[in-house]
């Protein structure tokens, strides 16, 4: 963390040096080349449960590791994206010697202005304010339900479906310290508005208002049930599915629901009965 804090002062100091018509023109450097350990990229893969359906992008790609083992190791497909023409060059040498180049490439470009939406798998080892300028990025881009990998670096007020810590020596060498995290997200859809929500009829005979406020994963807001507000409890997003608890006429109701678009289907549990419910924006 501290080397790569130097570098990130480092970065800045040398980009407020720029004259205005640079800046412009100079790609943001998200971070220097530093690979993450072979150990780190296996973990990371396997948390996401890479498969050979998934596609991966690695922003910021280095000698290219984590999408040539996602290809060899687990099958996947993908590309990486690097500022530095030699380690693009280094990459797809590689791939071609390893016998993945029909499934992955490695392309000189931009990370920021790279079109990321082709990905089920995203993986990132960058500076933690880069990882933070990324997140909005992530959100219009990303398809629902897509895993988003960070080496060390959180994504701030995203909450992560998995995290992992472990200590590694390798590690000294690159950030001063042994601790190494992983954080695993999934792309939520969005959700936030207001619904025409069906019911089950032990809830509600007439349509209800169901009105949603979101916040990355997290879901908060309220049904309005015979004329009442009624708060939904434990609201979450994880991809497409959305949970939620409601309270209402002496009995809880537990929530589940795939959101696609415009439209929520699901099944309600409550009292021992089991029904389907279904909202429209
Ligand atoms: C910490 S290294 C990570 C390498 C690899 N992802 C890994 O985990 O082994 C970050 C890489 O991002 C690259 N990079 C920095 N800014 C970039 C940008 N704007 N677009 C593309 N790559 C960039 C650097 O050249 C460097 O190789």
């Amino acid at each position: 963390m501290k080397a790569f804090r130097l570098v990130l002062a480092a970065l800045a100091a040398a980009a407020l040096a720029l004259p205005a018509a640079a800046k412009d023109k100079e790609p943001v450097n998200a971070g220097p080349y530093v690979p993450s350990p072979q150990s780190v990229v296996s973990d990371m893969l396997t948390l996401a449960g890479v498969g050979p359906g998934d596609f991966v992008i690695d922003l910021g790609s280095g000698d290219g590791r984590i999408v040539l083992t996602a290809a060899k190791v687990f099958g996947a497909r993908g590309f990486g994206v690097e500022i530095q023409d030699h380690l693009v060059r280094l990459s797809n040498e590689a791939a071609r010697k390893e016998g993945v180049a029909d499934r992955v490439k490695f392309l000189t470009q931009d990370l920021f202005k790279t079109d990321i939406s082709q990905a089920t798998v995203l993986t990132m080892y960058l500076l933690p304010n880069t990882v933070n300028m990324l997140k909005d990025k992530l959100l219009a881009e990303l398809r629902p339900g897509t895993r988003v990998l960070s080496h060390d670096y959180p994504l701030a007020g995203w909450i992560p479906e998995k995290y992992v810590q472990m200590d590694l020596e390798d590690k000294v060498a690159i950030s001063g310290v042994t601790t190494t995290l992983i954080y695993l997200y999934v792309v939520p859809a969005k959700v936030a508005g207001s619904w025409s929500a069906k019911l089950p009829p032990g809830l509600s005979r007439d349509p209800v208002r169901l009105d949603l406020a979101q916040q990355v994963t997290r879901v908060s807001g309220s049904a309005r049930i015979g004329g009442k507000e009624v708060p939904l409890e434990e609201a979450k997003m994880r991809g497409e599915q959305l949970s939620f608890r409601l309270a209402s006429g002496g009995r809880s109701w537990e929530f589940s629901g795939t959101v696609r678009g415009g439209a929520i289907e699901g099944l309600a549990q409550g009292g021992g009965v089991k029904a389907p419910w279904s909202a429209a924006r």
